[in-house]
């Protein structure tokens, strides 16, 4: 028994977080790390994902955004983006459930157009069904940054009204949730990897060397404690 436990055992002050984002990312090295393909780094990832913003949701955080599957993720091999794709159509199929128990409104970030239309279905649906419950899971899936913002400006464009940031924000596929008070990025890479681009230009972040699957609520408490003891200026002093 260690003397002094590395884990918060109280949780933490979530009262300055309004919204938290993630970057999944080490299932494939984590899998490596025991001897199996990448595609098992995925599954134990998604379970994660599941119990993590459960316990974001239990702790008072508002809304959370995951990173799923960027624009990029397409040039992996066949055989990991349909196990990927096959994770996220059996977890479509059960979310509504969850989503309406949990009073939760899902939303994906990113153009459905690459999935099946029964998944373009179900992922519409859930949205819909969800539209009216009190705190948000926004789901990046197919998103990128970039094609985020080119998309934005075209709709302001076509929609006839100048391009100012508020435009682009009201066009952004997060125009319903603040910006993300903080990223965390678990896996030990630095880098935003396309993610919320426009969003996260005051966003405090975090990075850990946990990978993805092995990411506990005591990994989240650190993100947390870390978050509030920094002071945010937002560019004043
Ligand atoms: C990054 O790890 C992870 C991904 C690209 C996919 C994340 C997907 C899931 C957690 C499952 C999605 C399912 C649902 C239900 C939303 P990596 O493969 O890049 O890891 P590596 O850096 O070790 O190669």
């Amino acid at each position: 028994m260690p003397e002094f436990s590395s884990q918060p055992n109280t949780k933490p002050d979530t009262s300055a977080l309004k919204h938290i984002a993630f970057i999944m990312d080490g299932n494939g090295r984590w899998a490596k790390t025991k001897g199996m393909p990448r595609e098992y780094g995925h599954t134990v990832g998604a379970r994660v994902f599941s119990d993590i913003t459960e316990y974001c949701g239990d702790i008072g955080i508002d809304t959370v955004t995951v990173y799923a599957f960027s624009t990029e993720n397409w040039k992996r091999p066949k055989r990991e983006v349909d196990a990927i794709m096959k994770l996220f159509g059996d977890y479509i199929k059960k979310a509504a459930d969850t989503m309406m128990k949990r009073n939760i409104r899902i939303i994906f970030l990113g153009s459905k157009a690459p999935f099946s239309e029964k998944v373009q279905r179900d992922m519409e649906e859930i949205e819909e069904k969800s539209k009216n419950n009190a705190r948000t899971l926004n789901i990046a899936i197919n998103y990128g940054g970039r094609n985020e913002l080119v998309h934005a400006v075209n709709e302001a464009i076509a929609a006839g009204e100048p391009v100012t940031e508020e435009t682009i924000g009201a066009h952004l596929y997060t125009k319903n949730s603040p910006p993300p008070d903080l990223i965390v990025r678990t896996g030990g890479k630095m880098r935003l990897s396309n993610f919320l681009l426009w969003q996260a230009a005051y966003a405090e972040l975090y990075f850990c060397d946990t990978l993805w699957p092995d990411f506990s609520s005591a990994d989240v408490d650190r993100a947390i404690l870390e978050f509030n003891g920094r002071k945010r200026r937002f560019g004043g002093v």
